[in-house]
């Protein structure tokens, strides 16, 4: 299997098995609507097979980040609807992330709402972005209702009904790096005594109800979910991650959905810096053949480790995140074996084209 090579995932053809992942990049405006730029800076990359937007809030009280974009409101699908028509016109297939952070946000992205929510009255450690970037410590979230969960629910459903409006192809649903869905599925953040906590099987049940809620929307074949087991960003922890992921795996088995996308661990702060750690468990190896269907692998790839992981039937497509920010011509880059342009870190988040719409393509 070349990672050059066609496929089909789900109900989705893909030209290759280079993604982009999803990458949140902090250019939209206050009210969540993307930029002028972001047609222009997703179509740049529509050689990917797939591309994944950067994670999109599915209301007000799911944001954790200034200037991140929502998938909510009517201006949000509007703007939206100018990227997806940009990437399809360059031939391109994307799909939108459905986020809410959960905990790892402040009461000034949300005053309406006031304090973050999560699963439980946990504070994260560090500190967090306010709405106007300044930096202060995590507040203690406010533990979720049965109430605020039903919520939580008709807020996916509705945003995963906007995605399709706004053209995208389909939809990732975010249960990784420590937001909300993750943090109801570790033990860690998750002390809840109800349906919802204490065993496995409860906490993987939001998860799974929420999937049950979009699949009838998208169909489950244009469905896909991502996961970070053994990930440690924004301060998780789980005491039996193998035992919590075979049983997540198994029970998204019988769901049908277009991909497992899964996070390597290595990339040790989601790609926040740039250690990668050697002896952290590999998520790919652990979990990749539990699936039934098409597995996506994400961090820390270059060329030869991303064939390597296809060799041995770990994963069917390798999802690059900041060798994409820097390379729009990714795949053609990797198949012609061309040299990457570095990124420049200090463009990752906000700012202007400098970093994002500015990366040379080959000539
Ligand atoms: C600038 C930046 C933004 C990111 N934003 C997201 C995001 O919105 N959603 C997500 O699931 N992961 C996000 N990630 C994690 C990446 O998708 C990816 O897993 C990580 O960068 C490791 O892959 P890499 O080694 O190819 O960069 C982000 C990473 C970076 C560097």
């Amino acid at each position: 299997m070349s990672l050059f090579s066609p496929d089909v995932f789900g109900d989705v053809h893909v030209k290759n098995r280079v993604f982009m992942a999803p990458l949140t990049r902090m250019r939209s405006d206050n009210d969540g609507v993307q930029g002028e730029l972001a047609a222009t800076y997703y179509s740049q990359r529509a050689t990917a097979g797939l591309i994944i937007s950067e994670a999109s809030q599915i209301s007000e009280l799911g944001k954790g980040y200034p200037c991140t974009p929502g998938i909510y409101s009517e201006p949000q699908i509007q703007a939206w609807k100018k990227v997806t028509a940009a990437v399809h016109a360059a031939g391109g297939v994307i799909f939108l992330q459905l986020w809410h952070v959960g905990r790892i946000s402040h009461s000034s992205h949300h005053p309406k709402d006031g304090l973050p929510v999560a699963p439980s009255a946990i504070k994260p450690s560090g500190q967090v972005y306010t709405s106007t970037w300044g930096l202060e410590d995590y507040e203690t979230p406010r533990a979720m209702t049965l109430g605020d969960i039903a919520e939580l629910k008709k807020a996916y459903i509705h945003s995963a009904q906007m995605a399709k409006d706004a053209g995208f192809d389909g939809v990732e649903l975010h249960a990784a790096n420590g937001y909300l869905l993750d943090q109801f599925l570790q033990d860690g953040t998750n002390q809840r005594t109800d349906a919802y906590g204490g065993s496995i099987e409860n906490r993987c049940k939001l998860v799974l109800e929420v999937l049950n809620d979009i699949i009838p929307i998208w169909g489950a074949g244009r469905v896909g979910i991502r996961l970070s087991p053994y990930g440690t960003f924004n301060d998780m922890q789980d005491s039996q991650p193998v035992k919590l992921f075979t049983h997540l795996i198994e029970a998204l088995n019988s769901l049908h959905l277009c991909y497992l996308h899964l996070i390597e661990p290595r990339a040790t702060t989601a790609g926040g810096n740039d250690a990668i750690s050697s002896d952290a468990p590999r998520t790919g190896q652990l979990f990749g053949k539990l699936f039934k269907g098409k597995v996506v692998l994400a961090g820390g790839f270059n060329a030869d480790n991303a064939r390597q992981a296809l060799t041995d039937g770990e994963a069917h497509a390798i999802a690059f995140g900041r060798a994409f920010i820097a390379n729009p011509d990714l795949p053609k880059r990797l198949e012609t074996g061309a040299s990457l342009n570095a990124y420049d870190r200090s463009t990752f988040y906000g700012g202007t084209d400098k970093g994002y719409t500015d990366y040379p393509t080959l000539a």
